[in-house]
């Protein structure tokens, strides 16, 4: 029977801020107050994570079903420490943040507090600023596990046997998984890896 864990529902969004911006599936509304508390939990090893408590500002952006694969892989897979993630999309500024057009709405939000879990730090921000672009229907992390592999279009490249890794999706390629291989994503080590 699949992980109990997997029955806690969520959904999907880029948390952003100055120069940096992240996939995350750990988004949660902490109070309906007026303004409302949203807090994001990311882990210390994301630039994302650095930027946040560096501009004491941030953005969380809500992505639908019909969001297109690569913006996941460009913001889930890579680092905006090596590259611009907004170089290849549309986005409108804000706050001097980016935000992709090609999303159900955002949210800005001032930092507000940031609990420390030693390898992950939750950030709790109250909004300033949101907007709804569309009424599309907003994609669930369980929707995206269920559907990654259109998602992320796993292809084989030079006939390598392809790892998925079966917490975050990220793609290793290669004939054998190293034992001692660590998912550089999120941590998870081989045998949450499962052969394609
Ligand atoms: C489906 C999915 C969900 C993710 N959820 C989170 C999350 O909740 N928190 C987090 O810190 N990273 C999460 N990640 C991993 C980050 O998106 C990834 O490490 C990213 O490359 C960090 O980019 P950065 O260095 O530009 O911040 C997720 C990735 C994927 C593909």
């Amino acid at each position: 029977m699949k992980d109990i864990k997997r029955d806690i529902l969520s959904g999907l969004f880029i948390a952003g801020t100055n120069n940096s911006a992240c996939i995350v599936d750990t988004v949660l509304q902490v109070s309906s107050t007026t303004p409302a508390l949203i807090s994001v939990c990311i882990n210390k090893n994301n630039y994302t994570n650095e930027m946040i408590k560096k501009n004491k500002q941030f953005t969380i952006s809500i992505l639908s079903k019909k969001v297109n694969g690569e913006i996941i892989k460009t913001f889930g897979f890579n680092s905006s420490k090596d590259i611009d993630k907004f170089s290849n999309y549309d986005y409108i500024e804000t706050h001097n943040m980016k935000i992709l057009k090609d999303v159900i709405g955002y949210m800005v939000l001032e930092l507000v507090d940031v609990i420390d879990t030693k390898t992950h730090d939750i950030f709790i921000g109250r909004i300033i600023e949101d907007k709804r672009f569309n009424n599309e229907e907003p994609i669930s992390y369980q929707y995206y596990q269920e559907h990654k592999e259109e998602f992320i279009k796993v292809k084989t490249e030079n006939k390598k046997t392809a790892w998925i890794c079966t917490i975050c999706s990220y793609v290793y390629y290669g004939d054998e998984l190293p034992l001692d291989f660590k998912c550089p994503v999120c941590g998870a080590n081989a045998n949450a890896f499962e052969k394609k």
